[in-house]
């Protein structure tokens, strides 16, 4: 039975203080094919996801500064598509935890000459060295998930905001329409692991991440832990039928 001092690392029941050395084993193992993989599983649709999260940060379109912090930001995808959206004062600190994901960013944005625009900083999102009130915005993009205490993250990221600034979530969440249930199922635990093993050869990494989207709590639940951390006018949005939901809180 689960203690107190307990979690989950996907099914697993595991010390608290142990789940983040493994989550950071799963993303040290897929890092070089983490993008390629994405593709693959989501059939392209997580660009479609990540462009309804891009759409919400909306970015000025005017010369006026804006700085966003991506947490658990990987290897950028979601910072470099909101420096993309922005204009010149748009600029984006990606903070992960694995200095894998960050060093295959980092080369990405000195490949697109964007080095200035887009930082890469190894941090973890339950502590962050950034001052109060840094950011005009934040994002996490399928990285809460991954993070051993999720109200200590949601804390952090309403105080590095500015007041006026906007908290953005993207995550998987819970398949409610009949039938398409039954299809993810089958899809999650027959397809995915084996797609894992043939292109990143670790099975295990990505059986844990169907795992961990099951065990995550549900999206209201979600909404619940945001406001107790501080944010405002909470609300999420199910796209694709509940795979993923856009979580949004304000802080004012
Ligand atoms: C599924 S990836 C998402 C990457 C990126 N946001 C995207 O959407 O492509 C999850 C990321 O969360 C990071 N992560 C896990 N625990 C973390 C923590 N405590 N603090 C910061 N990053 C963490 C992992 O290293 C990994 O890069």
């Amino acid at each position: 039975m689960a203690g107190r001092d307990d979690t989950h690392f996907g099914y697993e029941t595991v010390p608290l203080g142990e789940k983040q050395g493994m989550v950071d084993d799963v993303f040290h193992s897929v890092a070089r094919r983490y993008d390629l993989m994405n593709d693959l599983m989501s059939g392209g649709l997580h660009r479609a996801w990540k462009d309804a999260l891009v759409t919400a940060v909306n970015p000025p379109k005017g010369d006026a500064p804006f700085n966003l912090l991506d947490l658990a930001g990987g290897t950028g995808d979601v910072a470099f598509r909101v420096v993309a959206a922005g204009a010149a004062g748009t600029a984006a600190t990606v903070c992960d935890i694995n200095a894998d994901m960050l060093s295959i960013g980092a080369e990405r944005a000195l490949a697109r000459g964007l080095e200035d625009r887009v930082i890469f900083e190894q941090g973890n999102a339950e502590e962050l060295g950034y001052p109060d009130r840094s950011f005009d915005c934040v994002t996490i993009a399928f990285g809460i998930r991954n993070v051993p205490r999720i109200e200590r993250a949601l804390a952090e990221a309403h105080r590095v905001l500015k007041f006026g600034g906007r908290f953005l979530c993207l995550e998987f969440s819970s398949v409610d329409v009949p039938g398409l249930d039954a299809l993810y199922e089958l899809y999650s635990f027959q397809v995915i692991p084996r797609i894992g093993r043939a292109v990143t050869g670790d099975r295990e990494a990505y059986q844990y991440l169907v795992e961990s989207i099951r065990r995550f709590p549900k999206p209201k639940a979600l909404a619940q832990m945001m406001a107790t951390a501080g944010f405002r006018r909470v609300t999420f949005t199910p796209m694709t039928g509940g795979v993923v939901a856009l979580h949004s809180g304000w802080k004012l």
